[in-house]
């Protein structure tokens, strides 16, 4: 098979998005955590509970975690906030069952449940949550403005999103960085431990095509969220957003 060069190559229009990711992230279920901590070098489940804490929820919060895959980030906040009353949702099946099986093996905390829905379409009341949390999401869904939209509208008065997220490389250091590590590396690793060259040839290339830090705090300002601020993970390739509502 040719090497798909740019995301065009992939996806034209939103439909045809959000079919190619729901299809990747199901063809790599079974490596997905695993490759998480090798390319991040262990550190991505460090940076879910800094997200979580940055969102300084209280406890016996309801909170929705969008885009939840296989819930590393859930089953963090499960564990980070007393109490908490959380949902999480995806629209890719096998993702939500590996989610599943792993609450399992750590029952007797405090309420999941899990919804299969599209994050641009949440089937949930206005004003429902107090919280909204995602991860590694955005680069992925067909509309990062509506994404926002959507969370203001489930969101109570006062309520807060929290969005941990890789940054387009937007310096000479993290460009450098970014065209060995991303580019090379992650690839490589994907196609020898996994088998899936084409799920993390798509890796880097979603992140170049996406915002820097201060581009995605504009536009989630713009849907309605007050008080947007960023703090810089790992020499910023990664960003934790937080606004209130
Ligand atoms: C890179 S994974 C991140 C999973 C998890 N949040 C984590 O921290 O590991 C991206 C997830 O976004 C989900 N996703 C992408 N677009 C979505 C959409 N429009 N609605 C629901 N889930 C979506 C994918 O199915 C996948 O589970």
């Amino acid at each position: 098979m040719p090497k798909l060069k740019r995301l065009q190559d992939r996806y034209n229009t939103a439909e045809e998005k959000e079919t190619y990711i729901e299809n990747m992230f199901s063809s790599i279920d079974e490596n997905y955590d695993f490759l998480n901590r090798v390319m991040s070098l262990g550190l991505d489940m460090g940076w879910r509970r800094r997200a979580i804490k940055a969102g300084k929820f209280s406890n016996q919060s309801a909170i929705l975690d969008v885009a939840t895959g296989t819930g590393d980030l859930l089953l963090s906040a499960q564990k980070a906030i007393p109490g908490v009353n959380i949902v999480g949702l995806d629209f890719c099946r096998p993702f939500l069952l590996k989610a599943k099986e792993k609450l399992d093996d750590k029952n007797g905390r405090h309420p999941v449940s899990f919804i299969e829905a599209n994050g641009l379409k949440l089937p949930v009341k206005d004003e429902t949550f107090d919280g909204v949390l995602t991860a590694f999401s955005l680069r992925n869904v067909a509309s990062v403005d509506s994404l926002f939209s959507e969370f203001y509208r489930i969101t109570k008065p006062g309520g807060k999103v929290v969005s941990l997220e890789m940054m387009k490389p937007n310096n000479s250091f993290q460009k450098l960085v970014f065209s060995i590590h991303f580019k090379r590396v992650v690839p490589a690793l994907g196609n020898l431990l996994a088998k899936q060259a084409e799920a993390y040839n798509y890796l880097p290339l979603s992140i170049e095509n996406f915002y820097t830090a201060n581009e995605l705090t504009t536009i989630i300002s713009r849907e309605g969220w007050r008080n947007v601020s960023y703090k810089n993970v790992m020499f910023g390739f990664v960003a934790i957003h937080v606004g209130e509502k």
